[in-house]
């Protein structure tokens, strides 16, 4: 009886740090401006020293010309030689939860 206890308290306690450890991984603004504004901009713009050098588009430009989908893809998989592929270190959940807010900008 004990070692059930026991057994469910540890099981409950993991549960509750991987839900804590997701959480905040996966605020998809955090992730936006941890992984992605040094290029793209915190507001999208791609104004930034290494947006300019790159050529990053404006997010208001790349929303009108591609979907969320073609987005999350190019995410995941990198596009050219200077985006990176995210799809190794973020879940697709990531993903498209970063996609969406990037898009958001674009408003
Ligand atoms: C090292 C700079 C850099 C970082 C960091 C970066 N990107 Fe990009 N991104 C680019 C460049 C450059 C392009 C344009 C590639 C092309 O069209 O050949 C691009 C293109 C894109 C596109 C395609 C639409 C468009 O704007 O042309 C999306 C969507 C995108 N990036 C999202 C992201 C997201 C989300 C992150 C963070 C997870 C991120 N990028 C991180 C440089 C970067």
């Amino acid at each position: 009886m004990t070692r059930m206890f026991i057994k469910a308290a540890a099981a409950a306690a993991l549960f509750a740090l991987g839900v804590l450890a997701a959480w905040g991984q996966t605020d998809p603004k955090d992730l936006y401006l941890d992984k992605c504004a040094s290029c793209h901009g915190a507001d999208g713009a791609g104004k930034t020293a290494k947006g300019k050098k790159l050529n990053v588009r404006p997010v208001k430009e790349a929303a009108a010309k591609s979907s969320a989908a073609d987005m999350e893809k190019t995410v995941e998989n990198g596009k050219g030689v200077d985006m990176p592929a995210y799809g190794k270190e973020l879940s697709k959940e990531q993903i498209k939860g970063i996609v969406e807010y990037y898009r958001s900008l674009a408003k």
